[in-house]
């Protein structure tokens, strides 16, 4: 058979240019799609140019493993819905870090080398702890599991003592000391398992809320632990090296944003148990005011200036189309309309852009908060579409489980109409001070409908 292994190193760095482009690409939510083909289509390429590689063997055993790995992919993905999108990222993002972390364990059975054994034990423990992470995650977020913090005491302590002795069976792994009674073949799954053990106890004590900065740092971990699998081979795969340290970065810089964003350190979310404490005796001054949408389409009609702050109700009920088709209408009337886009608002990193995208709205009109916070005392009407907590005043309240959150100041604006069915809560389960105001009006329903309603009130006006 021809030798075509010299083509495997030049066609991977070609991949590796496709990936940088399609990260790229991915920053801007009008040529995030296309980003995401470049970056797939280079995951394709560096694959099939993986079998060109000398006497490998198996050949049947990847094929098997790639059709149900990838059937299984290609048609979850297809079936999920956009607003359980986050806790499929989780699982998959998860099996990237089994899959580094099985790397590692066949580097380790079969390399003697001390270097190559020690960069195997660190990208195993880091794709083990998110594995069993991204695991707890995606329960959490799937409802499966409280998604509140677990915690009890001595939680902390059991912690690092798990994390200890994983890094002791690490060190004896790699060593492999004579004076060690148990052969490798027994200290390497111990390993593992401590492994897998922390990075379940860890995610445990983090509630819903921080999930979302959790599960970016467990895709920056995976990467991390790919890029250290690179080096496990007898020759380095530079794509695996090269494309796990893109993803380490892109996944660090995106959960200290995100951490950014809701005001959070690292350490916080980790150790800080978000979420864990109830605010107790909190006594919200006002009521509720409902509003039909007839008078809210009155309110709208006379504004002069109107702030559209969406949440995660919008995603569930699908309302873009018709919150686009709401503000074509009320810009054909001269009445300018803004969107004010929360960080974290919705269940995934900007949620809320890609649907806006999809239903045609520019980009232009799309105002991140730091912009869009001093226009709001100076606002006719805010409609709140499905948002709570990104817009809930008790952040601003020392004491309250979303102190220090930095939120969408839609209290400031005249007139406040939040569409939402019901008195339900938010993401993190505590009051909104927000709905108790007397600038506040409550629009019940589906936003789908109430937005429709809306729409054909103000067409009537
Ligand atoms: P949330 O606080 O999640 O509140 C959404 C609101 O939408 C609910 O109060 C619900 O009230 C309403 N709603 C649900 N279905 C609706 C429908 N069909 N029509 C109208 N309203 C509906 O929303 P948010 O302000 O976007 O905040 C996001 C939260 O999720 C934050 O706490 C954030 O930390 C967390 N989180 C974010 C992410 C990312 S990365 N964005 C990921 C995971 C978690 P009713 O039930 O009364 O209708």
């Amino acid at each position: 058979m021809i030798d075509l292994s010299w083509v495997i190193d030049p066609i991977y760095i070609a991949t590796i240019f496709f990936f940088i482009v399609g990260l790229q690409r991915m920053s801007h939510p009008l040529t995030a799609r296309s980003g995401i083909v470049w970056a797939g289509a280079a995951m394709v390429i560096a694959t099939l140019v993986t079998f060109l590689t000398p006497n490998l063997t198996n050949f049947a055993l990847m094929a098997i493993a790639i059709v149900i790995g990838g059937g299984f992919g290609y048609f979850a993905a297809k079936r999920v819905a956009m607003t359980d999108m986050p806790q499929m990222i989780a699982l998959y993002n998860g099996m990237g870090g089994g899959a580094a972390a099985g790397i590692s364990a066949v580097a380790l059975l079969s390399t003697t080398n001390p270097a190559t054994s020690a960069l195997a034990v660190v990208g195993g423990l880091i794709g083990g702890v998110s594995f069993a992470g991204s695991i707890i995650a995606f329960l959490k977020l799937q409802g499966w599991m409280r998604p509140r913090p677990i915690t009890f005491p001595g939680q902390k302590i059991l912690n690092m003592a798990v994390l200890a002795l994983a890094i002791i069976a690490g060190v004896l792994v790699v060593l492999q000391p004579a004076w060690v009674p148990l052969s490798v073949s027994l200290y390497l799954p111990l390993f593992f398992i401590l492994a897998l053990g922390f990075g379940l106890l860890m995610t445990l004590p983090i509630g819903g809320a921080d999930m979302p900065v959790v599960i970016s740092m467990y895709n920056a971990f995976t990467g991390l632990a790919v890029a250290l699998d690179g080096f496990s081979f007898a020759t380095p795969n530079y794509a695996m090296v090269i494309a796990g340290i893109i993803v380490g970065a892109a996944g660090s810089l995106l959960t200290l944003n995100m951490a950014r964003a809701m005001n959070r350190s690292i350490t916080n979310v980790f150790f800080g148990a978000f979420g864990a404490t109830e605010e107790k005796d909190v006594q919200i001054q006002g009521s509720m005011k409902s509003i039909e949408a007839d008078d809210a389409a009155i309110l709208l009609a006379y504004a002069d200036k109107v702030i559209i702050a969406p949440g995660y109700g919008m995603a569930v009920a699908q309302a873009q189309q018709k919150v686009k088709e709401l503000a074509d209408l009320l810009e054909s009337k001269d009445i300018p309309v803004k969107f004010a886009i929360h960080p974290v608002a919705g269940r995934m990193p900007g949620h809320m852009n890609v649907l806006l995208a999809e239903a045609g709205v520019s980009y232009d009109h799309l105002f991140d908060r730091d912009e869009i916070n001093p226009e709001f005392p100076s606002t006719d009407v805010v409609l709140v579409i499905g948002a709570n907590d990104t817009v809930n005043p008790a952040s601003h309240r020392q004491g309250s489980p979303l102190f220090g959150m930095p939120i969408l100041d839609v209290d400031q604006a005249k007139n406040v109409v939040v569409l939402k069915r019901g008195q339900g809560k938010g993401f993190a389960g505590i009051e909104n001070d927000l709905f108790y105001r007397d600038n506040t009006r409550m629009l019940y329903g589906d936003a789908q409908e109430t937005v429709g309603k809306l729409v054909q009130a103000l067409k009537k006006l």
